[in-house]
């Protein structure tokens, strides 16, 4: 049995959290209509929506809080987070802004137009719903490892540099807007993306003169990772391969509210093209805000300069990998499939295998998350074809690749003995499994559905 890694801080503060019974979890989760989203946090025991904006800070954080300058324009704050970015990734524009989206938002349009591409070894969908604002469309080009999920290849979230060329041959490089290298790759269950792999995209998009960006959010525990299972990494500094990673890209955008361990936040990078830098300035003041605050408050940006290099702390990250691997080594004890191995920042289930008497247009994933709030009050959410939708043309349901039902577990937030209520629940689901019954959906708004949808028990 894998030794859980014991938590490399103490508690200062604690939030106390409502113990539920069955009967009112059957209750909330029907007035709910099945839809986890719906439910108050307050009727929520262990809650693993995400790992975004859910982290605990540390008490020089909070100290950073009190600190925050909150001017309009130059505040302290501001220089003192430009300074540490720079220094950590090694880019000479950075651009505070809300979160990750936003840093989308100002970039793509300025890279895709109508009719282009972008290419990314998986894009987040909200990376995806910014390229097709912008006008574009997203292609998806991980390697085939991730598509298996008992294959314990060391980096399953890497581009098929392979493929990558030969998209680009086929749509031509002149559509090929940006190039996008999602570290952990989260649709593929938060898996990491090796430095050689990502020196090899870079090489590619030079040889075609296409941008290459970082979609960043969880940039330290794919070092981490890097730094356990890549040659030649075992003795640098997680800092070190995180400026090295950053060096082979010419920008970047970054959720914040990952592994800089605040709640509100984001960044984009730009290695050293002014031209690009100032376009995107004169669109973050419009977007965002004025460009030394972007969006965010003073004492947001304080915070997000110190939680930078808590971040990057080795002790703090193989505690927090370690956590993530405990409930694999429990889940694997178990005969409980999910996407191996462990990811950075949580583990996805493989709820078709659990419900094999459930089809994907019942929606596997969606049944597991139901019983987990049920059995335990436990609220993660389904990364399956519930979530992926109908096809816009012919309106019917999609198959997605994968059932998966996501644990997105928060930073510094949960104990051992969480991850044990976590682990024991799934097995007593896995006991009664063969009783599940899948999901039927009564309501449904026409984009991103999984977020408002009404559900009922199939019978
Ligand atoms: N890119 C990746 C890889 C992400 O995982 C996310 C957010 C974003 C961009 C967008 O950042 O939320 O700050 O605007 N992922 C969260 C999740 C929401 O639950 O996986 P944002």
């Amino acid at each position: 049995m894998k030794k859980y890694i014991a938590e490399p801080f103490r508690i200062k503060m604690v939030e106390t959290i409502k113990m539920t019974t069955r009967e009112e979890r059957e209750k909330y989760i029907a007035e709910a209509n099945y839809n986890t989203f719906s439910l108050r946090s307050s009727d929520v025991y262990i809650d693993l929506t995400t790992d975004s904006g859910t982290n605990a800070m540390s008490s020089a954080q909070w100290e950073g809080i009190m600190r925050g300058d909150e001017a309009y324009a130059g505040g302290r704050s501001y220089f003192n987070l430009i300074a540490a970015a720079q220094d950590i990734f090694g880019h000479k524009y950075i651009q505070p802004v809300h979160q990750g989206r936003a840093a989308e938002k100002v970039l793509f349009e300025l890279l895709l137009k109508e009719g282009m591409y972008s290419i990314s070894n998986m894009h987040f969908d909200t990376t995806r719903a910014h390229v097709e604002l912008a006008g574009g469309r997203a292609l998806d080009c991980v390697v085939k490892e991730a598509l298996d999920i008992a294959d314990r290849s060391p980096f399953k979230g890497n581009m098929d540099v392979e493929k990558l060329e030969k998209l680009i041959n086929e749509y031509g490089k002149e559509k090929i807007g940006v190039v996008i290298m999602t570290i952990t790759n989260n649709t593929a269950g938060g898996q990491p993306v090796s430095v050689e792999n990502i020196k090899q995209t870079s090489e590619v998009c030079k040889k075609y003169g296409i941008p290459f960006c970082l979609d960043a959010a969880r940039f330290a525990e794919n070092a981490y990772f890097i730094k356990k299972r890549e040659k030649g990494y075992e003795n640098k500094s997680i800092k070190e391969i995180v400026t090295e990673v950053f060096s082979y890209a010419q920008m970047f955008t970054m959720s914040a509210k990952k592994d800089a361990i605040v709640n509100m936040g984001g960044l984009l990078g730009i290695k050293d093209d002014e031209d690009l830098f100032i376009q995107c300035k004169a669109r973050t003041i419009s977007f965002e805000g004025f460009t030394t605050y972007g969006g965010m408050s003073g004492r947001d940006i304080e915070a997000l300069a110190v939680g930078l290099y808590e971040g990057l702390d080795e002790d703090y990250l193989e505690y927090r990998i370690g956590q993530i691997e405990y409930l694999a080594a429990r889940l694997d004890e178990a005969g409980i499939a999910y996407q191996a191995p462990a990811g950075g920042h949580g583990i996805f289930v493989d709820a078709a295998a659990m419900f094999p008497h459930i089809p994907y247009y019942e929606f596997p994933g969606q049944a597991l998350t139901v019983e987990l709030y049920k059995e335990a009050g436990i609220r993660v959410c389904d990364i399956g074809s519930y979530m992926l939708g109908n096809d816009p043309d012919t309106k019917e349901q999609l198959k997605a690749d994968f059932e998966f039902t996501r644990f997105a577990i928060p930073r510094r937030v949960y104990t051992q003995a969480h991850i044990d209520v976590m682990a024991d629940a799934l097995i007593a689901i896995k006991a009664r499994a063969k009783d599940v019954k899948g999901y039927r959906i009564t309501w449904e708004p026409p984009i991103l559905r999984h977020f408002q949808a009404k559900l009922e028990p199939l019978k």
